[in-house]
């Protein structure tokens, strides 16, 4: 399976910024990816369609939506369905991101909607789970992983292939605060993010993809991506500039 490298644009650049940093980012890859990997760009809903384009048909990225809502159309004041994102030429989406759960109150169970809907919508998920510095302090890892994920992947659809749906593991403590979290750290949370795979996916597990996300630099991919059963990253601040999101690619 090829690692995934994704950039999380959150709500940075407009349209013709996000269309500047996809046509650095397409010259310095000379529209080309080392064999082993997939890249990802999930730009704000009002770029995603100017970046698809822009990025052209040919293009070695794949783009995808920071958020889906539950439901096929209707009154849904500020939403967008998972037909909209495809319609936009996305073939992914994020769920259940630390900052949607966070500051917008997004429950467990409204993640597992979501993920589900976008999945039997045909949208590709990057479904994303994480403790918080007080949850892991009170030795809550382990707990709270296992809520999140059943939660969230309460209600997959049937039958799945494994490379659709993909879990991104972001300690909330290591998102945006240059704090990565340390190496027996990511290899403890993505051992018992495959564990609980297990019993929730069954066989499918060892091709289901868990990414790491948190403070991922140029500096730190390598050796982050180099980790057991971490088989991509999810990069916010560092994906921001063309050039170092691209050493991120090529790390
Ligand atoms: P960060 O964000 O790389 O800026 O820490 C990661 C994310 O929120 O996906």
């Amino acid at each position: 399976m090829k690692k995934i490298i994704a950039a999380n644009w959150k709500m940075n650049k407009n349209s013709k910024e996000a269309q500047e940093t996809i046509q650095e980012l397409s010259n310095i890859l000379n529209n080309t990816l080392p064999e082993d990997r997939e890249v990802i760009i999930f730009p704000s809903f009002i770029s995603l369609e100017a970046s698809v384009q822009c990025a052209g048909k040919q293009s070695v990225l794949q783009f995808g939506a920071q958020d889906v809502y539950p439901a096929k159309d209707g009154a849904f004041t500020g939403e967008i369905s998972p037909s909209m994102i495809l319609d936009a030429g996305a073939k992914w989406v994020l769920t259940g991101h630390s900052e949607r759960r966070h500051i917008i109150k997004e429950e467990n169970t409204l993640v597992g909607q979501k993920t589900s809907f976008a999945l039997a919508g045909g949208l590709n998920v990057i479904a994303c789970i994480g403790e918080t510095l007080e949850q892991r302090e009170a030795g809550r890892l382990y707990d709270v992983l296992s809520e999140q994920l059943s939660q969230t992947l309460a209600k997959l659809p049937t039958p799945l292939s494994p490379e659709r749906l993909v879990i991104a593991y972001e300690p909330v403590w290591a998102i945006g605060t240059g704090k990565t979290a340390g190496t027996e750290d990511i290899v403890e949370a993505h051992a018992i993010i495959r564990e609980l795979l297990k019993d929730i996916i069954g066989t499918s597990v060892f091709q289901t993809r868990i990414l790491y996300g948190g403070s991922v630099k140029p500096e730190n991919a390598n050796a982050i991506l180099g980790l057991k059963n971490v088989d991509g990253l999810l990069v916010g601040g560092a994906s921001l500039k063309a050039d170092s999101f691209a050493k991120i690619i090529l790390a």
